[in-house]
C-alpha cells in the first residue's frame, strides 16, 4: 500500500520568536530536524520509490534539503497568507486588531486575516494539491501547520470546525495509509 506523509518544517527562526507567517530560515535545531530527516524516511521505506513536495518558502525547502528523492515545489502548498498580522506575533496582533483577535477566537475555521486568508480559503486552494495526491504513489510533503491541518483533515474526514485546532507539532513525521474506508496513522517524533 501507498504511503502519504506529512511533516511541518523543522523549527524556524520564526517559530523561535513566536512570529506567524514570513519566510523565515530555519533555526539551529530545525536545522538538525533536517538532518536527521533522511535516516527516518529510510528506515520506513526503504528503497521505494518517493517524491518530496514542499511550499516556495525557504524553512520548507532547507528542511527537504538532504533528502535525495524528486523534489517539487508547490505555491499552493504556502502556508495561510495572515495578511497585515504577517510577521507579529500573536500578543501584538491582539494590541493591534482586539475585534479580528476575538473573531478568529470565535470561528476560526472562517475568520479571514484583513488583507489575507482564512482556513477555508486554504481548504480551497489547497483542492488542485489532494487531487494529485490521490493520484500518486508514496509522497512526503513537508508543510506548515496550517496547510497540514488541512490535508489531514481531508484524509480523516474530520469536521471543519475541529481542522483548525487539530495538533501537527514540529519536528515529527505523520504517515497516513489510505484504507478502503479512512486510513491508518502513526506518528515518528524525533528528540531533538
Ligand atoms: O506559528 C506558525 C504558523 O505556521 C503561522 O505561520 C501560522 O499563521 C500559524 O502557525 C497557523 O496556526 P493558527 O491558525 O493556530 O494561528
Amino acid at each position: 500500500p501507498r504511503s502519504i506523509f506529512f511533516s511541518r518544517h523543522g523549527e524556524s527562526q520564526y517559530n523561535v520568536e513566536g512570529k506567524i507567517g514570513g519566510d523565515s530560515p530555519l533555526s539551529e535545531r530545525g536545522m538538525k530536524y533536517a538532518t536527521a530527516l533522511p535516516a527516518l524516511i529510510t528506515d520506513n521505506i526503504g528503497d521505494a520509490p518517493l517524491t518530496v513536495w514542499t511550499s516556495t518558502l525557504q524553512r520548507t525547502i532547507q528542511t527537504a534539503q538532504h533528502l535525495s528523492y524528486n523534489k517539487l515545489t508547490w505555491k499552493s502548498l504556502d502556508e495561510l497568507d495572515a495578511g497585515v498580522c504577517d510577521g507579529m506575533t500573536y500578543e501584538e496582533i491582539e494590541q493591534a486588531y482586539p475585534e479580528d483577535f476575538a473573531n478568529r477566537d470565535e470561528d476560526k475555521f472562517n475568520y479571514r486575516y484583513r488583507g489575507g486568508e482564512s482556513y477555508r480559503d486554504v481548504v480551497v486552494r489547497l483542492e488542485p494539491v489532494i487531487m494529485e495526491l490521490e493520484r500518486q504513489e508514496n509522497i512526503l510533503i513537508i508543510g506548515h501547520q496550517a496547510i497540514l491541518r488541512c490535508l489531514y483533515a481531508y484524509f480523516h474526514n474530520l469536521p471543519q470546525a475541529d481542522l483548525p485546532y487539530i495538533k501537527i507539532p514540529l519536528h515529527t513525521v505523520i504517515k497516513l495509509t489510505p484504507k478502503a474506508y479512512g486510513c491508518d496513522e502513526e506518528r515518528y517524533t524525533l528528540p531533538i
